[in-house]
């Protein structure tokens, strides 16, 4: 979710009035991610090298996301959004870690999508945590790995590989977000700033996506392209 501060610089605005212009983005591309078959969706909201920004942006956001989720949950019980947060846990406040559970815990009946905001979230750490986790088990299986990756980030339920990997405003790079998970994502880099990305661009991007020829390694395209598992 790429390109908020960018995006509020441009009309002369705090970085943080670009943030929560991104917090509506994040609440028209959950509405529309069902209708295109996302089942997964997987948000980057503040990664462990975000703790780097300054202070006050980082309590601005950390504001923001206990803002949306108190927000937002009756909305995501009616619409059957699971919410769950990724990511470590320790390093968050105590109200927003208890705002965390109470939505993780009101939400926990939704099937309709599985919606994971990455905070507090390093891929490198999480493998390193999943390793660790299995340090007495020999030779796991890349199975047993994934387990312990989606143990060691909270991932309730664990979830699948990301199909679709979506980087907004014009960068392109993996920035520690779900590298493991990551390994046969296709890749789509779009210029749009987050606080413009709306339902248009998501199906765009899908559309986009089907057309790619997905061969896991193989000659030919044996696998289907359906679209379960979206990151952006
Ligand atoms: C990266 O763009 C964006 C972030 C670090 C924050 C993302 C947060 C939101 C979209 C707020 C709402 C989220 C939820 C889940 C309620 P940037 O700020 O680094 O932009 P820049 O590259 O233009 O500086």
């Amino acid at each position: 979710m790429d390109g908020n501060g960018r995006w509020a610089e441009q009309r002369g605005e705090q970085r943080t009035a670009g943030h929560r212009a991104g917090a509506s983005s994040v609440r028209r591309v959950i509405e529309s991610a069902p209708d295109l078959g996302i089942s997964t969706l997987t948000l980057y909201a503040f990664s462990s090298d975000n703790w780097k920004r300054p202070p006050h942006e980082v309590e601005a956001l950390m504001v923001l996301f206990a803002e949306y989720l108190a927000d937002e949950c009756q909305r995501c019980i009616d619409n059957g959004v699971r919410v769950n947060v990724i990511g470590r846990r320790d390093r968050l406040s105590a109200p927003l870690r208890a705002r965390i559970a109470q939505t993780e815990r009101a939400t926990a009946h939704g099937t309709t999508l599985h919606l994971r905001i990455a905070v507090d979230y390093s891929a490198r750490d999480a493998i390193v945590r999943a390793a660790a986790q299995l340090s007495r088990t020999p030779a796991p299986s890349r199975r047993a790995f994934s387990d312990a990756l989606n143990a060691a980030i909270n991932s309730r339920p664990a979830a699948p590989d990301v199909d679709l990997l979506i980087r907004t405003s014009g960068e392109q790079r993996l920035s520690d977000y779900l590298l493991w998970e990551c390994a046969y994502a296709e890749l789509l880099f779009c210029e749009k700033l987050w606080p413009d990305f709306g339902e248009q661009d998501l199906a765009r991007a899908i559309e986009a996506y089907r057309l790619r020829e997905r061969r896991f390694g193989a000659t030919s395209p044996a696998a289907a392209s359906a679209v379960a598992s979206v990151a952006a």
